[in-house]
């Protein structure tokens, strides 16, 4: 289990900082996700690192785990972050972030999105399409502020991952083409309230070549020499986006964002003081930081396979459903006996999706005993649902030996809040 930060076997229970997991399970119940807040610092550090030869500012893509713990420690470590929507800035804000350190992304802003962005004073607007250029342009000069826009390249470059997070393709609805943005270049200075400061791309999540990487970044350098004369860029901000891809299982393979950094700069030579650079990684500092923790609900012997049937389902860990995406599967206590069994390890909901792995050697289980997913930490949490209205699982955080819950198990009055039923006995007459 190398490849899964913070988590250890100790005397044969799974451990988070030295605290048996079983400890935590006695309050929280099972399913419940579990984070190593260590791990996640040690991972923001390790990207530090990999760009400390540029003008680098980090910031962290909440929607891979927006836990408020999490944002705080990160906000502490003087990270920024890329909020995706108005929801997540209220987070992000709500965890001390400095809004200069804040980039909106994505492809549909809304007004309240833009408004709150810049009410809070958020350091950069993503921009990607004229349309959102100039509803940017419009709230900025109603409200006598000025945006600072980095238009999102699209550089029509396959990133070579599931093309369901791919993004920098020319028939995905992400970014401008290079001739939209020289045109927007060109209009720039019709448009009030915005100020354009550089140029943006996200190329899709989990990859793990850095060769669409230098493809799209020389598309990107030829594209900012085109517009640098029209808008007397001086220092340009360059947004490379996330995607660094990381192993989901032992001896897998990662992407190390310091060969990106070199060819940063190698392609901007003597420039490279003059640039800032953004980068916005999500999976790669939390995916394998986190675990999510089940408990064995019945072990189902089928005609050709036997069925491991879990407390956990799709709609708290929605990945291998959705993309087919392999995640490891331990016991939360290693001596379960020596026998191996392979199981078709499902869900309780009821969907044959709701399967996170078929024919998973596993130590023999029994009802009632426990085994964590691995690689849980990036996209699980934050993209589970009430589906079969489930509620949503507790999450804890680890950090300096102890433990905090971060999020309480949905209470079942909580899945109807808001909801209004009739209050009379019948339905109301058309
Ligand atoms: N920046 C932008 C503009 C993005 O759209 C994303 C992710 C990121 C940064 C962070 O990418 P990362 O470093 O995490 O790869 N739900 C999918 C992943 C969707 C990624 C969406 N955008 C999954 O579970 O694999």
């Amino acid at each position: 289990m190398t490849f899964t930060d913070g988590f250890t076997y100790r005397d044969s229970v799974l451990t988070c900082d030295d605290i048996p997991l079983t400890d935590i399970l006695r309050e929280t119940k099972t399913p419940v996700y579990i984070y190593s807040l260590r791990a996640v610092l040690d991972r923001l550090e390790q990207h530090r690192n990999a760009f400390a030869g540029l003008n680098h500012h980090v910031c962290y893509a909440v929607k891979a785990n927006p836990s408020l713990p999490l944002l705080q420690v990160l906000a502490q470590a003087k990270a920024g972050f890329d909020v995706n929507s108005r929801g997540e800035l209220f987070r992000a804000l709500r965890a001390g972030a400095d809004p200069s350190r804040i980039i909106m992304t994505g492809v549909g802003k809304s007004r309240e999105d833009i408004e709150d962005g810049l009410a809070a004073g958020i350091g950069w607007f993503n921009a990607e399409s004229a349309s959102e250029c100039r509803l940017i342009s419009e709230i900025a000069s109603a409200h006598g502020s000025t945006a600072t826009l980095l238009l999102r390249l699209n550089p029509d470059v396959d990133a070579g991952t599931h093309p369901y997070i791919s993004t920098g393709e020319s028939d995905h609805k992400f970014g401008l083409s290079a001739a939209d943005i020289r045109s927007l270049a060109a209009q720039a200075s019709w448009l009030p309230g915005v100020h354009i400061g550089g140029l943006a791309f996200h190329l899709g999540s989990q990859i793990f070549s850095a060769l669409p990487y230098r493809e799209a970044l020389r598309h990107l350098m030829r594209t900012l020499e085109d517009i640098t004369p029209l808008l007397e860029l001086q220092h340009p901000v360059i947004d490379i986006g996330g995607g660094f891809g990381v192993p989901y299982e032992e001896d897998g393979e990662s992407l190390d964002p310091g060969i990106i950094a070199e060819m940063l700069l190698d392609l901007l030579g003597p420039q490279s003081d003059d640039v800032t650079l953004i980068t916005e990684p999500g999976r790669s500092l939390v995916a394998n930081a986190g675990i999510l923790v089940s408990t064995v609900e019945h072990v189902k012997p089928a005609h050709d396979r036997i069925f491991l049937v879990l407390d956990a389902g799709m709609n708290d860990l929605l990945r291998p459903a959705l993309y087919n995406a392999d995640h490891g599967i331990v016991p939360l206590r290693e001596s379960l006996g020596t026998v191996t069994v392979f199981y078709d390890v499902v869900g309780p909901v009821c969907e044959s999706s709701d399967t996170f792995a078929r024919r998973y050697p596993l130590p023999e289980l029994d009802r009632g005993d426990t085994v964590a997913l691995l690689s849980a930490g990036a996209y699980g949490a934050s993209m589970s649902s009430t589906y079969n209205s489930r509620p949503l699982a507790p999450e804890v955080v680890v950090l300096n030996g102890r433990w905090h819950l971060a999020r309480e198990r949905q209470p079942l009055e909580d899945l109807l809040r808001g909801e209004r039923p009739f209050t009379a006995p019948e339905a109301p007459r058309a």
